[in-house]
């Protein structure tokens, strides 16, 4: 194997690996954002078009991550660049958004929820949790022109976020990331299996699952819930982030990759349903404890965590302040695992392409992600994280995903991913996968992207100034996608990026 790059680092054992995987995949996204789009889409209804998101695109492109990972044996930048010269770029690109973008404002959620752990011990929203969150807590101002100043408590808990993120990232691959998500999964599932337990137990609880499980089928015809079921699935499994692609790097070479990806996968979406009953379960209690219906309380994905949730904590008694800390510490847990895969991810890019010391280079991106995310400690903070959130989520990661599939599955001979895949897998995949990844996949994205883009220039986004959504959010796209160019032009400094890749014996390249 003197083929394979000298000094990658490697993780010690392929549980190791998964947990990783599940460790990114599972966060804040599988809690709240799950549970509400759930609800909001037609409840028992949406796990249809999650479901079918979940086979036609999630776990084929989870497959062609992974593949592309462990075959090209590099960071996402690295693989791109042996797919290609012309596409290293694409690889840059998703690391740039997600370190400089997604991360900054997803700490700053984490960073929210470590300081509700505190607010729990004294139910410190008092009668009023939603005046508490907007005014007190956050002190939204009235738009994102209007920055105000920093909110202290955020800003203290951001910079725990980052303390642990870079106390974890700097020990490596093996001693830091796969070490603590062996402790994280395990202690986010018993934490969660103690919480959705609990929840089912409280009175009402039926109410909610109830409207959890029923299905309203006349949904199914909107359009939009298909999108979101999309959306939602992209998210979830960190497709289309450059995360997977370096994970998949650090396996040996006979792996099982394919059945790696299938595990992470179901497992991923495991996690959700589960968490699903324990969060609906709560509404329920809510709506019955309040004689509320249960469409009253709750209003939009925010306000489910950090005012309904309060809210349900304050009428379970005096059980209540344990109940929000574990809540709110799966939460944590579920976060910190999410970013540090992303710091990883940049890492590893880096490392590969400028040879840089990964301790020095961990360091200074915690620093930078602690900074980068004190914008959204302020007053205008909300409107800023929802704004870069939007863009990120819609042109960012559905258009990387879009330009991965075609430009693997055209611009490359994408049988030298899935015959490699195959070799070191016990699932076959056959070439069906790869006109899902030629054709169906691209087909998909673009209808999701399109109805997106249309939509947005004709309403402007959430309400916002046009000044903001250009100044802020297509801003902050252009300039990622700028500054990965620039880093794709400059020279190597290692010489990863001669290396061959692990299935080019398998056939000759086109
Ligand atoms: N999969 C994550 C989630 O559902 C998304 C994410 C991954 C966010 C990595 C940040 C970092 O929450």
């Amino acid at each position: 194997m003197s083929s394979e790059s000298a000094g990658r680092s490697t993780w010690k054992s392929r549980s190791g690996f998964i947990l990783a995987a599940i460790g990114s995949a599972v966060g804040l996204g599988n809690i709240w954002r799950f549970s509400y789009l759930t609800y909001e889409n037609g409840g028992g209804a949406f796990l249809i078009p999650y479901l079918v998101a979940l086979f036609t695109a999630g776990i084929p492109l989870l497959i062609l991550e992974f593949g592309i990972g462990h075959e090209r044996i590099g960071s996402a930048p690295l693989a791109f660049r042996k797919i290609g010269r012309r596409w290293e770029w694409l690889g840059w690109w998703p690391l740039m958004f997600t370190m400089f973008g997604i991360v900054l404002y997803y700490a700053v959620v984490i960073a929210w929820c470590i300081d509700f752990i505190f607010y729990s011990i004294n139910l410190s929203w008092g009668d009023d949790p939603e005046a508490f969150f907007f005014q007190s807590f956050l002190n939204l101002s009235s738009s994102p022109a209007e920055i105000g100043s920093i909110q202290t408590p955020i800003l203290a808990g951001l910079l725990a976020v980052w303390l642990i993120t870079w106390g974890i990232s700097v020990r490596g691959v093996s001693r830091g990331v796969e070490l603590a998500n062996r402790i994280f999964m395990p202690l986010l599932l018993i934490l969660t299996l103690i919480l959705v337990f609990w929840s089912v137990t409280l009175e009402g609880a039926m109410v909610g699952i109830a409207a959890y499980l029923q299905p309203d089928f006349t949904k199914l015809a909107d359009p939009m819930v298909w999108i979101s079921a999309y959306g939602q699935i992209f998210f979830t499994l960190s497709l289309g982030f450059g995360i997977m692609i370096a994970y998949a790097s650090y396996m040996p070479q006979n792996s099982n990759m394919t059945g790696s990806a299938v595990i992470t996968a179901l497992a991923n979406s495991g996690f959700s349903l589960l968490s699903g009953f324990g969060v609906f379960a709560v509404l329920g209690f809510m709506s019955v404890s309040r004689n509320q219906p249960l469409d009253e309380v709750v209003r939009e994905s925010i306000g489910l965590a950090f005012v309904a949730y309060p809210k349900a904590i304050s009428l379970i008694g005096d059980a209540g302040p344990l109940f929000g800390m574990l809540f709110f510490l799966s939460l944590t847990v579920a976060g910190i695992s999410s970013s540090i895969s992303i710091v990883e991810a940049f890492v590893s890019g880096a490392e590969d392409k400028f040879g840089i010391n990964r301790k020095k280079l961990s360091t200074v991106l915690c620093f930078l992600g602690f900074v980068g995310g004190i914008i959204f400690t302020t007053n205008g903070g909300l409107f800023w994280l929802d704004i870069v959130d939007h863009f990120i989520n819609n042109y960012g990661l559905v258009v990387a995903g879009l330009l991965e599939c075609i430009v693997v599955g055209w611009f490359f001979n994408l049988d030298i991913i899935r015959k490699h895949l195959n070799k070191v897998s016990n699932m076959q995949l056959g070439t069906w996968w790869n006109w899902v990844i030629k054709l169906c996949l691209p087909l998909f994205l673009s209808v999701i992207l399109l109805n997106q883009l249309i939509r947005e220039l004709f309403t402007a986004y959430g309400d916002y100034s046009w000044a903001s959504l250009i100044g802020i959010g297509w801003s902050w796209i252009g300039i990622t996608f700028l500054v990965s160019f620039i880093l794709a032009v400059q020279p190597w400094k290692t010489q990863r990026h001669l290396e061959k890749g692990r299935g080019e014996e398998l056939l000759p390249p086109v």
